[in-house]
């Protein structure tokens, strides 16, 4: 453990942000949090919680208050923790910032979820370029209360040390996974479209965006299909792949990865918005405001 957690973030440099990984596990310096930070935390969980009514998976925000997350300061990991390790035996660390893949890959294994200790400045309530406390905390960890959700969580991270073995074309394939499952994925409720990923989950415009703009495409999640698609890191999302369940993610995860990797070699990949054949549309985007390049 480090006496003193560092704030790792990206650096400016000539070539633009540049991301930073760090790999120490820290404890989380609760007493050192200012009052400020607090308050930026109380902001974002009453505005986030106000917008995500009706629009975020309902087990999401039962889970939040279940496990005591609240807006009144910000929470501490060891008592998320006892509530987690008893339902599903997950564990939040503490971590400084963005961790090298394999590393992050081998936390998930073993069911240790990384939260970055440190949370964004008051002007940067809207976007911040990598992961910080509320991002991890507030859009991740209620759902690894869900022993299925939990259970996908961990077999993507064996999957993730595998593909690194592997090599770098598989990991891209299984980060597209990640990207439109855990991050920006919606689920189908019986009363319409919801949200459950933490990207989503963790931003205010883009918790609408999903939802209520005409422009992107919403198409039923297909493995192969994910995995074989690029995604915006700049922009909101131009597709979103929607699940019916969580047990859909998990049976999705149980067949050996190697053979769609080798195939999807073979491929070109898709663009962000492209609609394909066989695509199971529930909603054709209308494009409005698609930035032509810049997908990853
Ligand atoms: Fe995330």
């Amino acid at each position: 453990m480090n006496a003193e957690p560092r704030r790792v973030e990206h650096l400016q440099t000539d070539k633009g942000s540049v991301p930073v990984y760090a790999t120490g596990i820290v404890e989380q310096p609760w007493a050192s949090y200012s009052a400020t930070d607090h308050d930026v935390w109380a902001q974002l969980f009453r505005r986030q919680r106000a917008i995500l009514v009706g629009r975020s998976d309902d087990e999401f925000l039962r889970t939040q208050d279940a496990m005591g997350m609240g807006s009144t300061r910000i929470p501490r990991f060891d008592e998320l923790n006892r509530a987690l390790k008893k339902q599903t035996g997950w564990e939040l660390i503490g971590v400084e910032g963005l961790l090298p893949e394999l590393t992050f890959f081998e936390h998930l294994a073993n069911r240790r979820f990384p939260v970055t200790w440190w949370i964004r400045k008051r002007d940067q309530l809207d976007y911040l370029a990598e992961p910080d406390l509320f991002h991890d905390l507030f859009g991740h960890v209620p759902l690894l209360m869900n022993p299925v959700f939990a259970d996908y969580m961990a077999a993507y991270g064996r999957g993730g040390v595998k593909a690194h073995a592997i090599g770098p074309d598989a990991l891209v394939n299984l980060t597209r996974l990640y990207w439109y499952t855990v991050e920006f994925g919606l689920i189908r409720q019986p009363d319409g479209l919801r949200i459950y990923g933490a990207g989503i989950l963790s931003s205010k415009g883009e918790s609408i965006h999903c939802l209520e703009s005409a422009a992107p495409n919403r198409i039923g999640f297909d493995l192969e299909r994910v995995m074989n698609t690029r995604y915006r890191i700049d922009t909101f999302q131009k597709t979103y792949f929607v699940i019916d369940s969580y047990a859909q993610l998990m049976d999705a995860t149980q067949p050996d990865f190697e053979p769609i990797y080798a195939k999807l070699a073979a491929v070109r990949s898709f663009p962000a918005g492209a609609v394909q054949d066989g695509d199971r549309v529930i909603q054709r985007g209308s494009g409005e405001g698609w930035l032509d390049g810049g997908d990853v």
